[in-house]
């Protein structure tokens, strides 16, 4: 996937590490947000359609990287695990083993997120009752999704979608944000 077509906000190259700070990160900043058809435009979040294709591998791209080392780490691995799970078939996604997988999600996105909020606290971010909302939100929805897809009311290629659309969403606005005054307080 490529930002080709994106808002010229994001023509930059963001060096992995760098604090995210300057005219390029106005993006950052909800009167930037992009409406979920200029996001689809640009290529950025995914089509039902492409994820019904069996082919895609979600990529890592530095626009992700948010400065700050642990959470980076965990938004790759966080990737890694989407596109274990965009690599199953729909019957897989029913087996056993993708029920680990999905459990093994649920559970990813919890640790993350104790992670997140932690430093919220520790750092004194004011934001943090609204990000850790948006939180409990993707949480009470995967558990949903975890029961739609053990029963095959929804197929995989709809939670791939689902998952790769808010994480991108979520780490350029909320974790972004978080980013950049934990930097401000010396976190790298
Ligand atoms: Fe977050
Ligand atoms: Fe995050």
């Amino acid at each position: 996937m490529t930002l080709a077509g994106a808002p010229g906000t994001i023509t930059h190259n963001h060096k992995a590490g760098s604090p995210v700070e300057g005219p390029p990160f106005a993006y950052l900043t909800r009167q930037f947000r992009w409406s979920n058809q200029q996001a689809m435009a640009s290529g950025v979040t995914m089509s039902v359609q492409e994820c019904e294709a069996m082919s895609i591998s979600i990529k890592w791209e530095d626009i992700y990287v948010t400065g700050i080392r642990d959470i980076d780490e965990q938004h790759r691995h966080f990737v890694d695990l989407i596109n274990r799970m965009s690599a199953c078939t729909d019957a897989d996604i029913r087996s056993e083993a993708g029920r680990k997988l999905v459990v093994e999600i649920l559970n990813y996105a919890g640790m993350h997120f104790a992670m997140e909020e932690g430093l919220m606290v520790t750092h004194r971010y004011p934001d943090r009752d609204a990000h850790a909302r948006e939180h409990r939100t993707l949480e009470a929805t995967l558990a949903n999704k975890a029961v739609a897809l053990a029963s095959g009311a929804e197929p995989r290629s709809s939670a791939v979608m689902f998952l790769w659309n808010w994480l991108v969403a979520h780490t350029n606005l909320e974790d972004k944000s978080l980013s950049k005054h934990l930097f401000k307080h010396g976190v790298k």
